[in-house]
């Protein structure tokens, strides 16, 4: 079985990623700007965003980061975003989810410049990536194609099935793998006989935010087996949805969880930004 090293993927692409931010900044004068508005206190979001600045400063990225209490009231928060949209030296903006109520993510997100989204996940953005126009796509996906890709899987072709729905992972997961020519089921929660579909499948996308909750017995023999979930357990270790221990001599392939898909969200993070700053800065020269 090929052990997908996501760790080792992401450190291949921050060292191109750095070395584009050079060239980047010797054709605009400037380096992209990432400004990341953290709302409330979650803990596990403080550590996040704590890894995305260090990121960003390794690879030569401005980051900015925004506090907002959770007690601060809406309009600062609107007026912090138009704010952002406005500022020349910022060409990304990512909003950490979740945020604590009264905020809402989509009314906040729907106030970002689409063109600013590093998340991909304006209605802007999801129509673009959903009628082949794409921006950016979502981080993690885009990080899990990317690791296909350094691997050289081929997805053309192929039967995908994507575990989960959600907004930020499933739906966009399943448009990229359509994008390069497998055929893709998208299963979820609701799925009976979840199973059925799972071992059918040439290369399975598991994001069903479970700990552990697949294993060898779900898979065909050489099937690609990509985890897309993280979760601490009590005892402290980190896990993701699939049995990895289980997949030696069964999956062609798979990514362990921690060490897979995570780092490459990180990546691909300076990815968009970098991406999103080139297209702001080329049109202001047209
Ligand atoms: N929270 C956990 N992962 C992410 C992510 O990729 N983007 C944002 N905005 N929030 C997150």
């Amino acid at each position: 079985m090929i052990l997908l090293d996501g760790k080792a993927v992401a450190k291949d692409r921050r060292a191109k990623i750095k070395s584009e931010v050079d060239s980047f900044k010797s054709k605009f004068g400037k380096a992209p700007g990432l400004a990341v508005v953290l709302v409330g206190d979650d803990p596990a979001s403080q550590v996040y965003v704590g890894s995305k600045e260090k990121a960003c400063a390794k690879a030569g990225i401005l980051s900015q980061r925004f506090d907002i209490d959770k007690t601060q009231n809406v309009e600062e928060l609107d007026s912090l975003l138009n704010h952002l949209n406005a500022d020349q030296d910022v060409h990304a903006v990512l909003v950490q989810i979740p945020i604590p109520k009264p905020f809402e993510y989509r009314s906040v997100l729907e106030l970002l410049d689409p063109r600013k989204d590093v998340d991909g996940l304006t209605y802007d953005s999801m129509g673009r990536l959903w009628s082949g126009h794409k921006s950016v796509a979502p981080c993690t996906p885009r990080g899990v194609m990317e690791i296909l890709k350094y691997y050289d899987i081929n997805v053309a072709g192929k039967k995908a099935v994507v575990v989960g729905r959600s907004n930020i992972v499933g739906k966009p997961m399943a448009q990229l793998l359509m994008d390069e020519n497998a055929t893709v089921t998208v299963c979820h929660s609701k799925t009976p006989s979840l199973e059925e579909y799972t071992r059918e499948a040439d290369i399975v996308a598991v994001a069903a935010g479970k700990p552990r909750m697949f294993g060898k017995e779900d898979f065909k023999k050489d099937a690609v087996v990509i985890d897309v979930g993280i979760h601490r357990l009590d005892s402290g270790k980190l896990c993701g949805d699939v049995r990895f221990e289980e997949l030696g001599g069964h999956a062609s392939a798979a990514t362990p969880a921690p060490g897979g898909v995570g780092p490459m969200t990180i990546a691909m993070l300076l990815q968009n930004t970098l991406d999103l700053a080139t297209a702001i800065e080329t049109r202001k020269l047209k």
